[in-house]
């Protein structure tokens, strides 16, 4: 990592003008497909190496040759000379197969597999009904080291919305983690200050990614000055302690925390829509609201680990080679992308940033 810093002779103080990181990875995508995995690639591959794909299409990834297909489809969608990869995953189902599970990651076609409980959020409605059922499934993924990526709310209708990231962690998570004791886990996209402290207090074998929102809106935000949409995701935003306690999490250095921007586009008509889908396009704007944050905490020093190491070093895998350079300087971002007769808003579109994407080197 490379800083340099200019002296201010006005305020008496020096402050970064530029961070240069090893070239990071995103371990939380939606790229979805067709027209809007067009749309939506170019910008997560402007400022990732690699990506963990989420699986929930209709129908969704469950098979090594699904998987393979998607794949390819991905490849073929980048922008001309770009060098990201997509790591898969695979959708677990009540119907979920080890042999096939164990055949993809043993063949290098996916890296993990998604657990949504059923009905949890978008396109979850194929998902677990119960996860102890599972048990073999998680031996064998035990047994091979795959990590299990989890989306982690309860299904209970009765539980109240924002209760529902803590329900999932006491009735189900903290039993799987008993169960399994080797089973590696991702918590996904955690939104609470209970879920990262379980996160650490399993650091051996158990990590958490944040996304740029969850630390950058709360609660409140989603109604401010009237009900917006486009901050409406799953796990909703939390209370504003939560989201202190995870720009703690994520600026500290320790290394079960990772990104995971959980960039979710949703076409405009699906957002502004009577009932409103869940997600939140952060693809674009990923690494400036990181650094803005980890800037604003004072841990410039640590948002390498954050952005370019802990996640890797949790899959198992080589670090980047290659630099990329965010230079603090004011630019407006663009407001929404188009996709085929609408658009996907952008997080945080419209406004300016104080942080810029500069050069990448590979
Ligand atoms: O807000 C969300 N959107 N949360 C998820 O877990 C899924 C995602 C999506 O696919 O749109
Ligand atoms: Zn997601």
């Amino acid at each position: 990592m490379n800083v340099t810093e200019l002296f201010d002779h006005v305020s008496g103080t020096s402050r970064v003008e530029r961070i240069t990181i090893r070239r990071p990875d995103d371990f939380h995508v939606h790229l979805r497909d067709g027209a809007m995995l067009e749309a939506v690639l170019p910008f997560t591959a402007a400022q990732f190496v690699r990506g963990v794909i989420m699986p929930n299409l209709v129908p969704p990834v469950t098979s090594v040759a699904m998987a393979r297909g998607y794949r390819e489809r991905i490849l073929k969608a980048r922008p001309d000379g770009s060098d990201f990869q997509p790591l898969m995953t695979c959708y677990l189902t009540d119907a979920a197969d080890r042999d096939e599970i164990e055949r993809g990651f043993r063949d290098g076609v996916w890296v993990a597999a998604k657990l949504y409980p059923a009905g949890a959020t978008t396109n979850a409605h194929f998902g677990v009904t119960d996860i102890p059922a599972l048990a073999p499934v998680f031996e064998r993924m035990e047994t091979i080291g795959m990590p299990v990526l989890i989306h982690g709310e309860s299904t209970d209708p009765d539980v109240d919305i924002f209760d529902r990231e803590a329900a999932f962690m006491e009735q189900s998570l903290l039993p799987l983690l008993k169960r399994h004791p080797g089973l590696k886990i991702v918590i996904e996209h955690v939104t609470t200050a209970e879920t990262a402290d379980i996160v650490r207090a399993h650091v051996s074998r158990a990590a958490g990614t944040i996304t740029p929102h969850h630390l950058v809106i709360n609660r409140s935000s989603i109604f401010q000055g009237g009900l917006r949409p486009h901050l409406y995701c799953l796990p909703v935003a939390k209370r504003e302690r939560h989201r202190l306690a995870l720009r703690k999490a994520a600026t500290s250095g320790e290394p079960c925390f990772f990104i995971g921007t959980d960039t979710a586009p949703h076409r405009r008509t699906a957002k502004e829509a009577e009932c409103c889908s869940a997600g939140i396009f952060g693809g674009a704007t990923a690494l400036q609201t990181y650094l803005q944050v980890f800037d604003e905490e004072c841990a410039l020093d640590r948002f390498e680990a954050f952005a370019s190491v802990n996640g890797a070093r949790f899959y198992g895998l080589e670090l980047n080679g290659g630099t990329i350079t965010l230079e603090r300087r004011e630019s407006p971002v663009l407001a929404a992308v188009a996709v085929e007769d609408t658009e996907v808003v952008v997080f945080q579109g419209g406004q300016t940033l104080p942080w810029s994407v500069g050069e990448v080197t590979r």
